[in-house]
């Protein structure tokens, strides 16, 4: 769970009046049994009317989380324990937002002024295996997210995109102009996704503020070791290449594998642009703040530099201290030789730049909390003496 500074006003247990001890409180030998009847029933109608005549906010004090408050932006945050939207609410609560992380009934019982959005299945290998999973999962909770704002006039929303949704591009560096024609169903659930919020801001109806960023790849974890990135054990075959590094540095798999030396990059292997969550998250407050209504802003967010597999896998032996076992196979199906981004238009309009670009650093830091926490958000396996 996220530290919070929240402090939801508690119920106070109700005291548990039965009518017998009620009709206890008249005594038959100063009174006649009647006259106590009568008496309690007037008390009991009398403590009615004030009850229903008080305003309801008498009965129980509102939270401040369903009412709007000037200067407080509350921030309704899907998938907030996943990797990225855990980062973005502590981040959020460190800069005085208010954050709720998604549950059921959220819209009806929250005054909520802006959603970030990151609640998703998020890997390509898997989406390939259960398409429908993944069109369900991103593109039609999308609308549904968007209905409900729509319905409770939640008008700001900051939409979790990727670079995936651009496919396989001829020309690099990727800029927002790219042409979007994603390869696998993760891309195109998601650009399906996005299509349906541009064409719901359009609307004039809608007056929403709309950012959508799509990320490159993400790397890293909070710097001061609160949180890191546990994918579900499923996951690993599908697994993105900090995670499998990690596991082969701490011996749950034997080693790595890396899938194609031939491509036509500097040292044959692949090329991707990483960008740390750090700086990722600081895009999205960036964009929170910077989100005006009837204006839609798409951007990319990437380092705008390109590092190749090798590359990354010295870093992460420099940052593990181990010497982890690398064998190299074939080029694995469906993937591209370089991807990475041109961040201008996000430097420009939004201020951003990315600040953590030494791979062995971001991956540094991540290492400290997968070596603490090797069963990830799991609690310790029992020890049995
Ligand atoms: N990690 C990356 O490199 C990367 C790159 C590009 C885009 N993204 C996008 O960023 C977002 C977050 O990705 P992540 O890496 O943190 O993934 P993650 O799997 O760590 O987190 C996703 C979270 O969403 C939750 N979730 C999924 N479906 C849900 C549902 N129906 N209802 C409620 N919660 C649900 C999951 O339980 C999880 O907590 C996703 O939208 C993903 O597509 C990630």
């Amino acid at each position: 769970m996220l530290p919070t500074s929240r402090n939801r006003p508690q119920q106070r247990p109700a005291r548990s009046w039965s009518f017998s001890e009620i009709m206890d409180f008249s005594d038959p030998k100063r009174k006649p049994r009647y006259l106590s009847k009568i008496i309690m029933a007037a008390l009991l109608t009398a403590m009615c009317v004030v009850m229903l005549t008080q305003p309801p906010c008498h009965r129980r004090p509102p939270s401040v989380f369903s009412t709007h408050e000037p200067g407080v932006t509350h921030v309704l945050v899907t998938g907030g324990a996943g990797y990225i939207g855990s980062h973005a609410a502590l981040r959020l609560l460190k800069d005085s937002f208010r954050v709720t992380i998604v549950v059921n009934r959220i819209f009806a019982e929250n005054a909520f002024d802006a959603v970030m959005h990151f609640a998703a299945v998020a890997y390509v290998g898997e989406s390939t295996l259960e398409p429908l999973r993944y069109y369900h999962n991103i593109t039609a909770n999308t609308l549904v997210v968007l209905e409900a704002m729509a319905a409770h006039n939640v008008r700001t929303l900051i939409y979790s995109s990727t670079c995936a949704t651009y496919g396989e591009p001829e020309k690099m560096p990727i800029t927002e102009e790219t042409p979007q024609l994603p390869i696998n169903p993760y891309g195109k659930a998601k650009k399906m996704a996005e299509d349906i919020i541009l064409d719901f801001s359009k609307s004039k109806k809608s007056d929403m503020a709309v950012m959508i960023l799509r990320y490159f790849n993400v790397i890293g974890s909070d710097p001061e070791g609160r949180l890191g990135e546990a994918p579900r054990p499923e996951l690993r075959e599908h697994g993105r290449i900090s995670g499998a590094c990690f596991d082969a540095a701490l011996g749950i798999i034997p080693g790595l594998k890396v899938k194609g030396t031939d491509y036509e990059t500097p040292d044959g292997t692949c090329v991707r642009d990483y960008i740390d969550v750090t700086d990722l998250v600081d895009a999205h407050v960036k964009a929170l703040n910077k989100a005006e209504r009837g204006r839609v802003g798409i951007y990319n967010v990437g380092t705008g530099k390109g590092r190749s597999v090798k590359e990354f896998v010295e870093a992460c032996k420099k940052a593990t201290g181990v010497d982890i076992k690398v064998d190299y196979f074939s080029r694995r199906p469906g993937d591209y030789a370089e991807v990475y981004s041109d961040p201008a238009k996000i430097n420009r309009e939004l201020n951003w730049t990315a600040q953590h670009t030494d791979l062995h650093q971001s991956l540094s830091v991540a290492w400290t909390w997968q070596k603490a926490h090797r069963s990830g958000y799991e609690p310790p396996a029992a020890v049995i003496l």
